[in-house]
């Protein structure tokens, strides 16, 4: 049995694995996750198998209880939401972690080394700072919680107390273990930081923060998994913990900002609703029709669409798939600009657009497109803000300062699909919306695009 265990958790383990390499393309994603999801499933059954808790019919019916209320939650998930939904699922991984680590702390007998103790008080440690400061991240992202970052006073002496705290009572913990008190003050110090950790962030950096919870609750699951001496527990957890890490400072590469910087900047707005032209400025903005939009598309060779946030709140991404398929038919060259950061999540656009089957040869990555729109007659801008503003170029004191955009300033003709004046997530204005090349087609994208797609239709 030994052996059909250990052999169960390193293919399950091979599987994580493939997983996350065919995740590394939006070709292969699904076929990652699936491989991924086989690999869990089969750890799982084997584990409740071998150790005897639960019964044949146990198992199923828990495993169909579980796996329902996990698949009528994706199914129901907006894509928009999808950052809460995550910050949700991280959560509960931290308070699992927790209370595995605790169950097992509490069938000491006094003969365990002191790594395992010290493992348990790490587990219980990582996984509730994950458990709390996760359902902060979601409350922030759900509105419960102003997005704006709130910092007490002596924040940061607070939390270094905290953390001294913590390894005070951790050293008390392993002197004394059949002391339970010290286990409650670690849980309860965790539980308070993971709340001081995550309320001075700000609502916009809230995605950063939740891939490093994801990190975190990689970690609890690897110290669980030592306190159970689980190894595809030990090998989960720690594919988790680093892929969390390595797609923070991603994120944070492509604002160009420091971990450190989004941790402690206190960076941020309560909302989105700041007015583009900020700063007392009467400028004025010439509106334009899906009609006049249409009338233009008629005369030019290239275009390039860039999606933002606003496609995904519109779900318009089909209506713009139907969009580009007529454009190409005309002969125009169409392509897709992604910004890494475009969106609420990584890889959002290319999720949406995957979607409405755009095919990926059409999608291209920041870097690989920003010398194109020099030489291209329309960039098309459907719901994005932030990651075309130019003040992330020029204005110093702007949020975005440094964080390196789309060029669509740069194409002959830049036309801008959004409901208002109002400025993106960061609450920056833009400048560009003012601009002589500009177009402002005011409207929900999907509203507009299916306009736009009209008046083509009817040339
Ligand atoms: P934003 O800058 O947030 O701009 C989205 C725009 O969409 C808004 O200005 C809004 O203007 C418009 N909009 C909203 N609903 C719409 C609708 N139904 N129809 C048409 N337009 C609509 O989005 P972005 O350019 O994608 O930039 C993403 C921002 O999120 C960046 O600041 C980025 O740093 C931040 N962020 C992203 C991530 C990841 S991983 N994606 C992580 C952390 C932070 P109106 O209200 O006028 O319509």
């Amino acid at each position: 049995m030994i052996y059909l265990e250990q052999f169960s958790y390193l293919f399950a383990s091979a599987l994580f694995i493939l997983g996350l390499k065919f995740l590394g393309s939006a070709k292969t994603a699904r076929k990652g996750m699936q491989l991924a999801m086989y690999g869990m499933g089969l750890a799982i059954v084997i584990t409740l198998v071998v150790s005897g808790i639960a019964g044949p019919v146990q198992i199923i019916v828990g495993m169909l209880i579980g796996g329902g209320i996990g698949a009528v939650v994706a199914k129901k998930i907006q894509m928009t939401s999808m950052p809460q939904m995550v910050a949700l699922f991280n959560g509960f991984g931290g308070i699992a972690s927790t209370l595995v680590a605790y169950s097992e702390y509490i069938r000491f007998t006094g003969a365990e080394a002191m790594d395992v103790n010290i493992t348990v008080i790490l587990s219980l440690f990582i996984g509730t700072v994950t458990f709390t400061g996760s359902l902060i991240a979601f409350a922030k992202l759900q509105g419960i919680m102003r997005g704006a970052p709130i910092v007490l006073p002596l924040h940061q002496i607070l939390n270094i107390l905290l953390l001294l705290g913590t390894i005070t009572f951790g050293v008390m913990n392993v002197l004394s273990p059949d002391v339970h008190m010290w286990a409650w003050f670690i849980i309860a110090a965790a539980a308070i930081f993971g709340i001081t950790f995550v309320i001075p962030i700000g609502g916009a950096d809230m995605p950063v923060v939740i891939a490093l919870l994801n990190s975190y609750s990689g970690l609890a699951a690897a110290a669980t998994g030592f306190v159970l001496s689980n190894n595809v527990l030990i090998i989960s957890g720690a594919l988790v913990g680093a892929s969390g890490l390595i797609l923070t400072q991603l994120m944070c590469d492509a604002m160009n900002r420091s971990l450190t910087n989004v941790l402690f900047g206190a960076v941020g707005t309560d909302d989105s609703t700041g007015e583009a032209g900020a700063g007392g400025e009467q400028k004025s903005v010439t509106a334009y029709t899906a009609e006049d939009a249409a009338m233009i598309m008629d005369t030019i060779q290239s275009v390039i669409i860039v999606p933002g946030y606003g496609l995904a709140v519109a779900q318009a991404q089909h209506v713009l798939h139907e969009l580009g398929e007529i454009l190409t038919a005309r002969g125009i060259d169409v392509k897709y600009a992604i910004h890494p950061v475009a969106g609420r999540m990584p890889g959002h656009m290319n999720v949406l657009l995957a979607e409405a089957n755009v095919p990926y040869d059409v999608l291209y990555e920041m870097d690989d497109i920003n010398d194109e729109f020099q030489n291209t007659d329309v960039a098309l801008v459907i719901g994005a803000n932030d990651v075309v503003n130019p003040s992330a170029r020029t204005k110093k004191d702007s949020p975005l300062y440094g964080m390196p955009i789309l060029n669509v300033d740069y194409a002959s003709t830049v036309m801008f699909v959004k409901r208002s004046m109002g400025a993106g997530f960061a609450g920056e204005a833009n400048p560009l919306f003012f601009d002589d090349k500009t177009m402002m087609v005011f409207g929900d994208a999907k509203a507009v695009v299916t306009a736009l797609v009209k008046s083509l239709k009817e040339d």
